[in-house]
């Protein structure tokens, strides 16, 4: 089983990726999306998204992050692939679920959804730039506006070399509201050969458990919840090792606060280092039933920090929380 840490463009960074992999239980991350247009962008770009390329394309706990690539032109898309890779970028990863207007209009993400031959290009020609020991791997929804070519999305995006397909499972009409459609990914495992990772509403363990019995895929990303829920790659892990699983304190959650608040010490936009901080809380007030006194203990703090506007005062709110 591999359990992967999902894209989140201004939710997932590199300073959540370094304490989410610490907690353990993730195979590997996926980095937020790198928007190529028409050309080769410069290497800052790169260690801009994912300064974990400083330190062989890993976290601090050793953790590989995939870059994550968004466009449109086979080869300007494989020419970056390529330098992400001599970068030191363990896997590249290809977005083709992302719903943003601006992006789809722009002719990436979730559009490219309604021309599976493109797909194939783009995959195809990436597949063949980089090195063979390095994956290709593919993030999709089920479609743009319903289901009717997922089965030849599938399929091309096999047939160019991918190596692994994680699907998100709504189209690009279901936005996020909808629930995911787990029902779908058991089609798609029939139809391909590679292996195809689950990706869609896994809130906690009971809804992994449920995704797991109903799509019957054996690889999972995790998304929001990896973030309201911090602990839940290591509870799946624990789970199926036939271990007892750990519940959730919120001296452990308010450790993971304050880690992330050290480390957004360094940051130059102390604001924004603030407001992720809160983003963060805010998360957590909506974390997982299981964790029910933990998500008290959570809005309690929110309630505090709210209207805050520094990271210093918020973290001595944390403290004391
Ligand atoms: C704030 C946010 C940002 C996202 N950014 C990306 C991204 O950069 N690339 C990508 O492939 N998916 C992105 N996604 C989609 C997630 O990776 C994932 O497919 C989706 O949230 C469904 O999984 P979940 O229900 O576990 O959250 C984003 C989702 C959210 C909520």
């Amino acid at each position: 089983m591999k359990l992967i840490l999902a894209p989140m463009e201004g939710l997932v960074d590199f300073y959540l990726r370094q304490i989410l992999t610490s907690i353990g239980g993730y195979d590997w991350c996926v980095s937020e999306f790198i928007r190529v247009t028409d050309r080769l962008l410069p290497s800052r770009v790169f260690y801009r998204s994912v300064p974990e390329l400083n330190s062989g394309g890993r976290t601090a706990s050793g953790t590989p992050v995939y870059i994550q690539l968004m466009g449109s032109h086979p080869s300007v898309v494989a020419d970056n692939g390529a330098r992400a890779v001599e970068l030191g970028a363990p896997g590249v990863d290809l977005n083709f679920g992302c719903p943003s207007p601006t992006v789809n209009r722009g002719g990436a993400g979730a559009i490219l959804l309604n021309e599976p031959e493109r797909i194939y290009q783009i995959v195809s020609a990436l597949r063949q730039t980089v090195s063979r020991e390095i994956p290709v791997t593919v993030k999709m929804r089920l479609g743009y506006d319903d289901t009717a070519n997922t089965i030849d999305i599938v399929k091309s995006i096999e047939a160019a070399g991918a190596n692994m397909l994680t699907v998100h499972a709504r189209t690009r009409a279901d936005r996020y509201k909808a629930a995911a459609r787990w029902e779908w990914l058991a089609e798609i495992r029939e139809a391909i050969d590679i292996p195809v990772v689950a990706n869609g509403d896994i809130a906690d363990l009971r809804s992994f458990q449920k995704c797991e019995l109903i799509s019957g895929c054996s690889h999972f990303m995790i998304g929001r919840a990896a973030v309201r829920h911090p602990y839940l790659a290591s509870q799946i892990r624990q789970h199926r090792a036939g271990e007892a699983v750990t519940s959730i304190q919120w001296i452990g959650l308010r450790a993971l606060l304050l880690q992330f608040s050290e480390l957004m010490v360094h940051v130059d936009n102390q604001r924004g280092a603030a407001s992720r901080l809160k983003q963060w809380v805010r998360l957590l007030t909506k974390g997982a039933d299981e964790v029910g006194d933990v998500k008290e203990r959570a809005k309690e703090l929110f309630e505090r920090v709210k209207k805050e506007r520094d990271l210093e005062p918020m973290t001595q709110m944390i403290r004391d929380s």
